[in-house]
């Protein structure tokens, strides 16, 4: 078990999706799975920060994570939402939706039963800190908010989205303050990670040093 932590577009889920593949492991987006729920609450017209009403929600929802060929498809109740989770309607109500205990713990419990037997490299808030204290390796990933606007840009104008580089570091600033002073596991890096900072490197080098100091402290395949 892998754990990596970190704020918003700091390079975690790229990494670790990166470092799933090359070890052979499986990808657990924690994130995707705060944002597929999240679009349920959204589309159910749920006031997202009414813990009545969503953690009704909580109990009839099913979010499975599947991994075809290189992708990682994100399923709400059996349905394919894994572009509509990464809508801006999603991105600025999940941090309320994801602060909610009722919405964690079910959350929590399903990242545990994925998990299973089986070899993760699970990514999100409180991996390192909640979900897997014990994990066998623990990353915290941080960037530069300039270098993480910038990405984030990149990746909206991959799907034909122009935005404000100032705008969008301001979002990512309120994301960060929102994920890191809830009362519920919030964003935080736990004593045993080793930081990662990004803010200059290309996705090839920071899949190079998280797997080169997995296979250094686990072993060549990545097992204790
Ligand atoms: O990694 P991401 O940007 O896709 O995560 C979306 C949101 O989900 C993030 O702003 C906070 C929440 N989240 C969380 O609370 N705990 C996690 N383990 C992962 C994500």
């Amino acid at each position: 078990m892998i754990a990596i932590d970190g704020p918003a577009a700091s390079g975690k889920s790229t990494t670790a999706r990166r470092v799933a593949q090359e070890l052979g492991f499986l990808h657990l987006d924690t994130g995707a799975m705060y944002r597929a729920f999240t679009l349920k609450v959204l589309r159910a017209g749920k006031d997202p920060g009414d813990s009545e009403s969503v953690g009704a929600l909580v109990g009839v929802t099913q979010i499975e994570l599947h991994r075809a060929n290189d992708a990682l498809l994100v399923l709400l109740d059996g349905e394919d939402v894994t572009l509509a989770v990464r809508g801006e309607d999603v991105t600025r109500a999940v941090s309320t939706v994801s602060s909610l205990r009722c919405v964690r713990e079910a959350m929590v419990r399903e990242q545990r039963r994925a998990a299973g037997q089986s070899d993760v490299v699970a990514e999100g808030r409180d991996i390192g800190t909640v979900v897997f204290p014990d994990a066998d390796l623990k990353f915290f990933m941080i960037a530069g908010i300039d270098a993480r606007a910038r990405r984030r840009q990149a990746e909206l104008m991959n799907r034909g989205i122009r935005t404000d580089l100032d705008a969008l570091a301001g979002k990512i600033r309120e994301r960060d303050w929102l994920d890191s002073t809830r009362a519920e596991s919030p964003l935080r890096k736990a004593a045993d990670a080793i930081e990662i900072d990004t803010s200059s490197m290309t996705v090839d080098e920071q899949v190079a040093l998280v797997t080169g100091i997995v296979r250094e402290r686990l072993g060549r395949k990545g097992k204790p």
